[in-house]
């Protein structure tokens, strides 16, 4: 089975709720960036970035890592989850954004998960986790 990253920056903890509970569904392993920037992804077949979305950009440690370990990622599957307040198109638009500018064209969002993630609770983060399940 493909082993997987789940690399994360979360400034209010919503990036960080989602994180894990995303890895703990898909048996990954979890990296906060605030702890620790370097990281040896030579045995993860994928590697999933999550961060919280401010004043439309992403978290500042999520794109240097990104730009920093561009090498690293080459030849990996690389998704990213952004938590943000936006909603549909406007958050659709921002989501756009910032995956272009991470240059990761695998990109969801996650709007307004603060508080309530729980399992069953949030359909959105459900609805990745079953499609990265499915994808080999
Ligand atoms: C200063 C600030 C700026 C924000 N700007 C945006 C924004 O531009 N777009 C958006 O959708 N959400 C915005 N939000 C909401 C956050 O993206 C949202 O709370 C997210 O869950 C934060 O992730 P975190 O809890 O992992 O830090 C902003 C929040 C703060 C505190």
């Amino acid at each position: 089975m493909t082993e997987t990253a789940v690399i994360f920056a979360s400034k209010l903890g919503s990036t960080k709720k989602a994180a894990y509970y995303i890895a703990e569904e898909l048996g990954a392993d979890v990296f906060d960036l605030k702890d620790q920037s370097i990281i040896d992804l030579s045995r993860f077949g994928r590697v999933i970035f999550g961060s919280g979305i401010y004043g439309g950009k992403p978290n500042k440690l999520i794109v240097s890592f990104v730009q920093h370990n561009r090498g690293q990622l080459e030849g990996r599957k690389v998704g990213l989850f952004l938590c943000c307040a936006f909603r549909d198109e406007e958050a659709a638009t921002q989501c756009e954004r910032v995956s272009k500018e991470l240059g990761i064209a695998d990109a969801v969002f996650f709007s307004g998960i603060r508080k309530q993630l729980r399992k069953g609770d949030m359909p959105g983060v459900d609805e990745y986790i079953s499609r990265i399940k499915g994808s080999v």
